[in-house]
């Protein structure tokens, strides 16, 4: 009988269940009601006394091993079977994941570079904290002049002249970096942030965006300057948009201009936005004045050139109907997933 017993223990731990078939063949062959380990207990009586306990014992062994390899095929097979239904199950809903996406304010950059690219210009970029030099010395500006003055600068620190470090308010000192670099001609946009100590509003903020552009080639003229513009309002603000020049002044173009677009939300008629007018300006411009262009060892006897530089949020206001700049610097994520990709 000890050997009968021990014979099948090696039998058991042997058996591999690899299937719910195997399983039940398993269980049939050994711990069902009628199988071999129960027909071992039936033999337990005609055992002698003095050995009843011993083998008892090594019975109640086997049982155990037989029922615990059972028990883990079950759980192998059934936890399986769960698997298999998630699997297959196409019934359920998919899992939405929010990837992120592109902030309105880079969606119309994004269209604007595209269309300066198209016209062959590449894009440079320059520092937002920025040498005093570059942001007006270089640009023209005398020091004393009141032109600084439209522009209410957040200065970092105060050093000497031309070394005082700030926050640049415009892309024009990329301009400047531009041409120290590199050789003429020259054709770039520069897109980037800009700021300003200004009343913090709806309608303003003391960071905002802005793209610059500069032409220098041999016999750049001011009408050069207006087809480009042209090309690019077309583009940007429908085939119907027309473009006034209006004659203005910054100390960095001679002659410099404004330039309106005919208001895209009520194409010239006047309304709110435009405040009746029927004109919203997009940017400044004119022709590179020949001091800049001495600065950077340009010769503007050879060379000459166009300038202009647009804000790029007041434009992402209108073709998203954003009633508050504030809300394009917030980084609410609220108003972010309203901008899928
Ligand atoms: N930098 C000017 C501003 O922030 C905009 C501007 C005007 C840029 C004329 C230019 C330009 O390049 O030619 O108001």
């Amino acid at each position: 009988m000890e050997n009968t017993i021990r014979s099948l223990q090696q039998e058991i731990i042997d058996f591999e269940i690899g299937s719910p078939a195997e399983l039940e063949a398993f269980r049939l062959r050994y711990t069902v009601r009628k199988g071999l380990i129960a027909g071992l207990f039936g033999q337990l009586k005609s055992v002698e006394p003095a050995e009843k306990p011993r083998i008892g014992q090594l019975l109640n062994q086997l049982k155990q091993t037989a029922e615990a390899k059972c028990a883990e095929a079950e759980e192998r097979f059934s936890s399986g079977e769960k698997d298999r239904v998630s699997l297959i199950d196409l019934t359920l809903p998919g899992r939405r994941y929010f990837t992120g996406s592109e902030h309105p304010v880079q969606k119309v950059l994004g269209e604007m570079k595209r269309i300066f690219s198209d016209m062959g210009f590449g894009i440079a970029t320059g520092p937002e904290l920025e040498l005093d030099r570059y942001n007006f010395d270089m640009l023209n500006f005398p020091p004393d002049h009141p032109a600084r003055d439209m522009q209410d600068t957040f200065f970092i620190t105060r050093e000497k002249d031309g070394d005082d470090v700030l926050l640049r308010t415009h892309t024009s000192p990329v301009q400047i970096r531009v041409m120290l670099d590199s050789e003429p001609p020259i054709r770039v946009i520069c897109p980037g942030k800009v700021y300003r100590n200004e009343a913090i509003s709806a309608r303003s903020f003391c960071v905002f965006h802005q793209l610059e552009g500069l032409y220098i080639d041999r016999k750049v003229s001011f009408a050069d300057l207006k087809a480009t513009i042209y090309s690019f309002a077309r583009q940007m603000f429908g085939t119907d948009v027309k473009l006034r020049f209006r004659p203005s002044f910054f100390p960095f173009t001679e002659p410099s201009a404004e330039v309106d677009v005919t208001c895209y939300l009520c194409g010239g008629k006047g309304c709110r936005v435009c405040k009746k007018s029927g004109w919203l300006e997009i940017m400044g411009c004119g022709m590179v004045h020949p001091n800049v262009l001495r600065n950077c060892g340009i010769d503007p006897e050879t060379w000459s050139g166009y300038a202009f530089g647009m804000g790029v949020d007041r434009t992402v206001l209108l073709r998203y109907k954003i009633d508050d700049i504030r809300l394009l610097f917030e980084n609410d994520v609220r108003m972010l997933k309203q901008f899928p990709a």
